[in-house]
């Protein structure tokens, strides 16, 4: 088989990784892939927002099986546009990636179906979305509706932080159309965990329980990132806890998707809380997670181009999906500033050293000049290692971080600290 991989970071890598690991598979492409990408596949310069050329790209190539990495394309349509046109592709189509695509389109349908959320209130009127934050609880999160490449949500601690997030958004229109609307809502506290599955319609199978590092520094402090890093399975999720969010989230949004008409096949990918009354749904993405796909691809056992298949097929609950025993820890070294102003083309050295037993480099903002690795982007690359405990598992990956170095280089150092600090 030919498989097609659409993206550019460390969670389409980690997918070319998995999928070289199938024995389905032969030829394997990506576009527009990355410099690590390019050791494993066949990279294809094409933007992934480019829907036209990957189609023409995907039919040229005789491609059977196209997988979509980021979330813009999928919001995009090209699902639809892929399978319009004969050509298999595994993700969400467009009405069925609103569940990301729109935050408003979220909360009203999770209100709709009772699946625990925070409260909230939406605006599309500035004066009145003002007004309602003068007098709202602290802290009080704000975010725009629409897709923000994850910048679109703001925990304010007092008004005037929130007047000042509501002016950028609906004001300064700094996130244009996509902050056409707002959603003002309840702070969750609890534990934060990512849980990924994939679905053919009607079924599901999980991925282990990961959790994210969002924020730039250690403790979680600083600026929300894309992922700074992480680490899967997550000690604190119970497996009632597990089970509760199987049965009162994912497999009801599953039901209630499909009974909108908005079948939902892809990766289901919820940022959830754990709070004291509850699992509750933070977010949905229709793609899987960056940086989790990185810990959790090593993790699996399965067969991902057979799992994906039987998802197309509508059999997944034929799939039972096996996890090494053991843990993944998954660290991201960023460019220095990142995720502010961060200069590029900085030479990465340590590349070339042998890798430790059960460790792996996936590349994210990375590309080639004469033949060297420099670095292209704000996330640089994700160093993630397999050991038989967590404490292990974050050690092995530190000690390979180590030994790479680039101008700024900057990583944060409590990765998986949670997950050890949990009884
Ligand atoms: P998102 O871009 O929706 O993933 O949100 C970014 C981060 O903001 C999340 O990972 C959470 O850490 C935090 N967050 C979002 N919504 C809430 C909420 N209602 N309560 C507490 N934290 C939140
Ligand atoms: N891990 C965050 C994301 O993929 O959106």
């Amino acid at each position: 088989m030919r498989v097609l991989v659409i993206g550019s970071g460390g969670r389409e890598h980690a997918l070319v990784w998995k999928i070289k690991r199938s024995a389905l598979v032969k030829k394997i492409y990506c576009a527009p892939g990355n410099f690590g990408i390019s050791r494993d596949a066949i990279c294809e310069n094409i933007p992934v927002n480019d829907l036209q050329r990957l189609l023409h790209f995907a039919v040229k190539e005789k491609i059977d099986l196209t997988i979509v990495g980021p979330e813009q394309p999928l919001v995009d349509g090209i699902v639809d546009l892929f399978e319009n046109n004969g050509l298999a592709i595994f993700g969400p189509t467009q009405r069925a990636a609103q569940l990301e695509g729109s935050k408003v389109f979220t909360k009203e349908f999770l209100a709709r179906h009772r699946i625990p959320s925070a409260a909230y209130a939406v605006f599309s009127d500035y004066d009145q979305a003002r007004n309602y934050a003068a007098v709202a609880r602290m802290p009080l999160v704000i975010k725009a509706d629409g897709l923000a490449a994850g910048k679109g949500v703001v925990i304010c601690h007092e008004p005037a932080q929130a007047m000042e997030a509501l002016s950028q958004i609906m004001h300064k229109r700094v996130f244009g159309a996509a902050g056409d609307k707002v959603i003002l809502e309840e702070f969750l506290q609890g534990e934060e965990v990512s849980i990924l599955a994939l679905s053919d319609g009607e079924h599901l199978v999980y991925l282990a329980p990961a959790q994210d590092h969002k924020r730039i520094f250690d403790g979680d402090q600083g600026a929300n990132t894309g992922g700074m890093g992480a680490y899967a399975p997550t000690p604190f999720l119970t497996a009632e806890g597990f089970e509760r969010i199987q049965s009162e989230i994912m497999a009801p949004t599953i039901k209630a998707m499909a009974g909108e008409d908005r079948p939902y096949r892809g990766v289901l990918y919820a940022g959830l809380i754990l709070t004291a009354q509850g699992p509750k749904v933070l977010e949905y993405n229709c793609r899987f997670g960056d940086p989790e796909t990185q810990v959790l691809l090593p993790l699996a056992q399965n067969d991902l181009i057979e799992t994906i298949f039987a998802a197309r097929s509508g059999l997944l609950h034929r799939v039972q999906w096996r996890n090494r025993e053991g843990a993944t820890a998954g660290v991201v070294i960023a460019s220095g500033g990142y995720p502010e102003r961060y200069e590029k083309e900085k030479r990465i050295y340590g590349l070339d050293k042998a890798l430790d037993q059960e460790t792996m480099i996936f590349h994210s903002g990375t590309r080639e000049v004469q033949g060297n690795p420099v670095t292209a982007g704000g996330r640089v690359l994700t160093v993630t290692a397999w050991a038989p405990t967590l404490r292990d598992a974050i050690d092995s990956a530190y000690r390979t971080v180590g030994k790479i170095t680039f101008d700024g280089a900057y990583y944060r150092k409590d990765i998986g600290a949670k997950g050890l600090r949990s009884p």
